[in-house]
């Protein structure tokens, strides 16, 4: 792998291409006016919110609020990173991705992908040629797993013995570095080297691309440890790799929900009956990363732990993860199992359509919250009440501020007689009390830069004031770096002023601005954006008054006077 894409090659990339075509070849558009629409592909619809603007190119959901370019398209769609989405928009568009020369190239973790894929394949051949075979597939069988469902999630065997998969794949030194960057070899003492995973049936667990990144491996019977799986590495991650995402991705075009549950066996006893919407965490609590993959899937996340005290200990961790990521497009609810049941024995005990019932009578996170905080306390009591209402607080807390949030208020507010704080927005603020000093950018640079995303070309204005972009504000830096390329690349497209900024924090914020609305008719843009530098420039005039003027006269160099003079007579207009 080579440096880093220059901006400027970015900037050319999205000049040359048009996110109608690059869209339009994975998900149909419809011309709707001046736009284009489709069903959104981020979340399930019947009516069309998904629209496409060749002029900004630029595309926004209105209702889950998926949006980007061209590239953050690709990315979120074909699960790529952003450099992957440049190579893929460039082959497309016939060009070659230029890397800037004079960097530390990134390792180059190929070697590591190509021998994981190796050892996938040369355990699945040993489920079926193998001469103590027939065991791990009787083992299989017991398990009720049909031939299709293991060869859909790629299962194999790992045979007895300390070196049947180093003999294969390691024989030379590069080959043996290779299998010990992917994991799968243990090493005891250095040179000292054996297969990791002996005598297992093992699960090969593959990234959202379909890249095997790992394995778990299961012993064939009661054996000790139960499950093993693939160290962390670098192509490894279990804090965010989920088992049978990709799987379910590749079985379903639309996922309305998505499962998580706590094992391998549950995931593709689940797929036997026809449930196929399954994923499994790898033996470690669900994170925010795990969450956020999720929903970038699907608006809805189940979580079905087995029905025991860990299960039931899993859900309310998963319930606390969950609080800081949920917003009013996302659903999360919980089914609690039966004591001593997982989905793999309850979905055999009941069928496809038995579990299908359950899931449907789901606990939503609301309820389950209220409930659970309720177990201990007596609600009957005025007391209680107030203790309850007490535990709620720091929970809702958590919740981004929104609908959803509201929503969660109001319902302890119900249930407890106690009102908690209603949202902030709910209370005007008095005239004259000081706005706390926060991060973000004051509302005239805010209001700059969303005119300019809409419009580049404002940027070109004559006579637009330039003093502002001394000031010391949040923002300003940003907004003067996007004006210079306005200027100097004319034409350019607010897709490229935003993707210029990949990798620093702004992305993100620019991102959120271009998808918002914008109330100024056309014909006032232009007023309207002279208008917010003026502010600026003001204010940047003001600064500077007060730090003459906190000078003595004596102390004034010629120059500072007749800029004093200046200010002065500005200010008395
Ligand atoms: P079966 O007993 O085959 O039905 O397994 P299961 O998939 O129901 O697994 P279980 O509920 O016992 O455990 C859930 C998950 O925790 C497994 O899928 C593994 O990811 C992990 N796990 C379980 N046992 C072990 C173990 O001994 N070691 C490690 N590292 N992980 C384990
Ligand atoms: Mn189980």
């Amino acid at each position: 792998m080579a440096g880093r894409i220059p901006p400027d090659f970015i900037e050319h990339l999205l000049a040359r291409v048009d996110i109608v075509d690059v869209i339009d070849k994975r998900v149909p558009l419809k011309k709707a006016g001046a736009e284009f629409q489709a069903r959104c592909p981020f979340h399930t619809e019947k009516t069309p919110s998904f629209t496409v603007s060749p002029r900004k190119q630029f595309y926004h959901c209105f209702g889950c609020g998926a949006h980007g370019t061209a590239l953050g398209f690709l990315m979120d769609y074909d699960h790529l990173s952003f450099p992957e989405a440049v190579e893929e928009l460039a082959r497309d568009a016939g060009l070659e991705v230029p890397r800037e020369a004079g960097q530390q190239p990134g390792p180059d973790y190929g070697p590591a992908y190509q021998v994981l894929e190796q050892a996938a394949d040369f355990f699945r051949a040993r489920l079926r040629d193998h001469a103590e075979a027939a065991r791990a597939v009787e083992y299989l069988k017991s398990r009720h797993l049909s031939g299709e469902v293991a060869a859909n999630y790629g299962i194999g065997f790992a045979p007895p013995g300390w070196d049947n998969l180093i003999r294969a794949l390691g024989q030379n030194p590069e080959g043996l570095e290779r299998m010990r960057v992917a994991g799968l070899i243990s090493e005891p003492s250095p040179g000292k080297t054996y297969d990791r995973f002996r005598d297992r049936i093992m699960f090969p667990i593959r990234d959202p691309r379909g890249r095997v990144v790992g394995f778990g491996g299961r012993v064939l019977g009661d054996g000790k440890p139960k499950y093993l799986n693939s160290p962390e590495t670098p192509v490894f991650h279990k804090g965010r790799e989920l088992y049978g995402l990709y799987e379910a991705r590749q079985a379903l075009r639309e996922i309305p929900t998505l499962l998580v549950v706590e094992g391998y066996m549950d995931v593709v006893a689940l797929a036997q009956h026809g449930i196929r919407n399954s994923v499994a965490t790898l033996g470690t609590a669900t994170t925010p990363d795990h969450l956020e993959r999720l929903f970038r899937l699907t608006p809805e996340v189940v979580f079905c732990f087995d029905g025991d005290q860990a299960g039931r200990d899993a859900a309310w961790k998963a319930l606390n993860t969950a609080l800081p990521l949920l917003n009013g497009t996302r659903e999360v609810r919980f089914l609690f199992l039966p004591e001593g049941e997982d989905p793999d024995t309850l979905v055999r005990k009941e069928g496809e359509t038995g579990f299908r019932r359950r899931l449907e009578a789901a606990t939503p996170l609301s309820e389950y919250l209220f409930s659970k905080l309720a177990e201990d306390i007596d609600t009957g009591t005025l007391d209680g009440r107030a203790r309850l209402s007490e535990a709620a607080r720091p929970l809702i807390q958590r919740i981004p501020p929104g609908s959803f949030r509201d929503l969660m208020q109001q319902r302890a507010g119900q249930l407890t007689g106690v009102r908690h704080t209603a949202p902030a927005r709910a209370y005007p603020r008095p005239r004259g009390t000081v706005r706390p000093r926060s991060a973000s950018p004051p509302s005239a640079v805010r209001t700059a830069i969303r005119l300019l995303l809409e419009d580049p070309a404002l940027a070109a204005q004559p006579d637009l004031p330039a003093g502002w972009r001394q000031l010391d504000l949040p923002g300003v830096p940003l907004l003067a770096g996007l004006m210079d390329a306005a200027v100097r690349d004319p034409g350019i497209t607010s897709a490229a002023l935003v993707e210029r900024q990949y990798g620093t924090p702004a992305w993100e914020q620019l991102q959120k601005l271009i998808a918002a609305p914008i109330e100024t008719p056309e014909q006032g843009m232009a007023s309207e954006f002279s208008g917010a530098l003026l502010q600026l420039q003001q204010r940047a005039d003001d600064t500077e008054w007060q730090k003459l003027t906190a000078k003595r006269l004596s102390d004034l160099s010629d120059e500072e006077k007749q800029r004093l003079r200046e200010l002065q007579l500005n200010r008395a207009r």
